[in-house]
């Protein structure tokens, strides 16, 4: 089951930064790791859902939200999350991964799914006892690596 709307408003109720990502070191070296595995220096347009509604993305990011959805919703939110990418597109995927008692899945379960997923090749990995990152394109997509693109390999 997809958690509840009501749990994120009763959390954004009691705090106006329910995770602390104005002052975590952990959340800035998370999202410092997130960005540097990026293969681009520049996305012309990006998504991270909460932000907008949008067309066609070059790049879209999922970070910390997909443990939230239960099995139907997630495959939903992996289907349109592809067929939003443009061909060349990359998705950013980054997911807490100790326990969180209450999620539908763990982070772990999250990046096994994308790891499976038809429509995505995984180009980048980093994982650490706290968070993975993982940047995928579309399969059949631009699958060069960032030394290939820069034409040095
Ligand atoms: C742990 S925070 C992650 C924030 C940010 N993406 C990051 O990684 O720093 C989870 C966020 O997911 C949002 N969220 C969870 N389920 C959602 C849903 N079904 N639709 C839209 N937002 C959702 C919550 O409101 C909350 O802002």
């Amino acid at each position: 089951m997809t958690m509840d709307p009501g749990y994120f408003r009763g959390l954004y109720k009691s705090s106006d930064d329910p995770w602390g990502m104005a002052e975590r070191w952990y959340e800035a070296r998370k999202y410092a790791v997130s960005v540097a595995l990026l293969p681009r220096e520049r996305y012309a347009s990006a998504f991270e859902p909460g932000c907008s509604v949008g067309e066609s993305f070059d790049l879209i990011v999922l970070s910390e939200v997909l443990y939230y959805f239960g099995d139907a919703d997630l495959d939903a939110v992996l289907r349109l999350s592809v067929g939003a990418l443009r061909p060349d597109g990359q998705l950013l995927a980054v997911h807490w991964r100790h326990e969180a008692p209450g999620y539908p899945r763990t982070g772990d379960s999250v990046h096994g799914t994308l790891a499976g997923h038809v429509g995505l090749v995984c180009l980048g990995r980093y994982r650490d006892p706290d968070f993975t990152a993982e940047v995928y394109a579309r399969a059949g997509g631009d699958l060069r690596s960032v030394a290939q693109v820069e034409g040095i390999a």
